[in-house]
């Protein structure tokens, strides 16, 4: 935008101990620190241009004009602010006025240089009447509905709107979130005197801030008079350096909640740029979520992952919680065996109880809820099961026994020092630390423990993950998807003891697929009492 915020930001920070000219004396930096980001990373960002049709600004060099940003909302919808509808002073901006800038990394000016991305003109504007112009900026909300639907692509996605839910939760102070737009990239402060500095970069960029919590905030700018159930604030309250400027209004203050990316705040406001006393002010979603989008309706999203309470030991109650969710999901719940095999469900209690046979195995409890919004499924950490407990061994008996035949075998074998040579070898040499995957062959590993005695060892392999992340030696290898599953079962009896144990590369004269495994032994000695399992894992690249 056009105007000059040096007036009201003075004002605002009235009280507010100026203590150096901080960001005055600093250097330039990008969109008030972050950088530059491709459209594909924000899809939802678009610029609002000014057309020439009934413009008071008649000028052709002023057509294709950028002046503010926004998101996309669905097919046909742009939320924005209120503030960017009064292009001039006193006048407010007609359908004919705006054309959205959709799928743009780079602006163009509208004359020589093209702009990218497409440009759909406007049908109506529904802007906030309890907006004021030249008031405090207050109900600063715009939304816009195209004449044409947008063309969804990688470079043009619509974001959701943050619920009450997450409100609650993105609301406290240091949440991080992200501001974007091609608005100036100079900062200056608060109580800067005269027409602030600023540029007009080319390129979208993106900055991370930190929420800050309205009570902060409110105090912070008391003099503007807003009600901060409306407002959500944003910035860099240590070092200031990061938020958004003039030109960076309408558009999208964001943050994810269950991976998903949403629209928590519109651009409105600052004292100066970047300043650490004066953080960035939104416009805030939830606040006016309806409005800003007639069917924006129930959400299913995960905001807190569900857990399993309760001793994971066969015999006792497992309980699933379901955690927190947008909007109020009915749940089913499941209760399986991490590697395969359903124990309850779906559609049953949220409770479990493990038997004999759940012993030494790793169970999850799988919450699916559902609303109007459609249904998503959510698993736990998986927990392992132990045996039930022995039956208590009798007090030993003070006086020496004299010699006599041994009694039932009551003590459970014991596994010791459990440890395996890794399962895969690399075929190259060379300076990177990491084989590439297709340079990796897969040979067997070597499994070596002690047995406290004679026992019947069984040995569990179970692939865990498919996946293969950049910690593990294999670079950053990935496959596909498969289901995670016991791969290999053997069992074996054993002497007291150092043991060995090959573990073989191929299953089914396959080679076992990349992933991240764990091989588990159990024991059972000869009167049946079992020892407690245990656990290594590996990875194939
Ligand atoms: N009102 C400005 C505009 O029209 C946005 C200012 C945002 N300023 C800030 N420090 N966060 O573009």
């Amino acid at each position: 935008m056009r105007k000059s915020w040096a007036g009201i930001a003075a004002a605002v920070l009235l009280g507010v101990t100026a203590t150096s000219a901080t960001a005055a004396e600093q250097q330039p930096q990008r969109i008030i620190g972050g950088g530059p980001i491709q459209i594909t990373q924000a899809p939802w960002q678009v610029g609002l241009l000014l057309t020439d049709a009934n413009f008071t600004f008649r000028d052709s060099s002023i057509r294709g004009r950028f002046f503010c940003g926004g998101s996309i909302v669905d097919a046909t919808h742009i939320v924005t602010a209120a503030h960017c509808m009064f292009p001039a002073e006193g006048y407010e901006a007609q359908p004919e006025d705006i054309e959205v800038l959709v799928g743009a990394t780079r602006l163009g000016n509208g004359l020589t240089v093209p702009d990218e991305g497409t440009r759909i003109p406007v049908a109506s504007i529904q802007r906030d009447q309890r907006f004021v112009d030249g008031g405090n900026y207050a109900h600063d909300y715009t939304v816009l509905t195209l004449a044409q639907p947008i063309q969804f692509s990688d470079r043009a996605q619509p974001i959701q709107l943050a619920t009450p839910e997450e409100q609650v939760l993105y609301r406290t102070n240091g949440q991080s979130a992200f501001v974007s737009g091609w608005g100036s990239t100079i900062p200056y402060p608060a109580d800067f005197q005269g027409d602030p500095p600023s540029d007009r970069p080319t390129d979208l960029k993106q900055v991370g801030v930190d929420i800050v919590d309205d009570a902060t905030c409110s105090s912070i700018y008391s003099s503007a008079g807003l009600d901060f159930t409306e407002e959500v604030c944003a910035g860099d309250r240590v070092n200031g350096g990061r938020d958004a400027c003039q030109g960076d209004s309408g558009g999208p203050l964001v943050t994810l909640s269950d991976n998903v990316p949403i629209l928590i705040g519109i651009v409105s406001f600052g004292g100066g740029c970047g300043d650490a006393r004066a953080p960035g002010v939104y416009a805030e979603v939830v606040a006016q979520r309806a409005f800003l989008k007639a069917d924006a309706g129930p959400a299913i999203r995960n905001i807190a992952r569900p857990t399993l309470t309760g001793t994971p030991r066969v015999g006792e109650t497992l309980t699933c919680n379901p955690g927190t969710w947008t909007s109020a999901p009915t749940f089913t719940y499941r209760f399986a065996r991490v590697g395969g095999g359903t124990l309850s469900g779906p559609g049953g209690a949220p409770t479990y109880v493990p038997v004999d046979a759940d012993a030494g195995t790793q169970v999850i409890c799988e919450v699916a809820g559902t609303n109007a919004a459609g249904t998503r499924t959510v698993q736990t950490t998986a927990v392992t099961i132990a045996a039930r407990p022995q039956a208590p061994t009798p007090p030993p008996t003070p006086t020496p026994q004299p010699p006599s035949t041994p009694g039932p075998d009551r003590a459970a074998p014991r596994i010791t020092s459990l440890t395996m040579t890794s399962i895969f070898r690399p075929t190259t040499t060379g300076s990177s630390p990491f084989a590439t995957a297709s340079a990796v062959t897969r040979r067997g590993g070597r499994l070596s423990f002690r047995l406290s005695e004679a026992a019947r060892v069984q040995l569990t392999i179970t692939r865990l993950a498919n996946a293969v992340g950049p910690k593990s030696r294999c670079g950053f290898a990935r496959t596909k998807a498969s289901d995670l599953k016991r791969v290999a079962l053997q069992t074996r009896s054993l002497a007291a003891g150092r043991n060995t144990l090959t573990v073989s590369g191929r299953v089914n004269g396959r080679p076992l697929p990349r992933g991240r495994y764990a091989v588990r032994l159990h024991a059972r000695d000869a009167a049946g009492n079992l020892a407690s399992p245990r656990t290594v894992t590996f990875t194939v690249c």
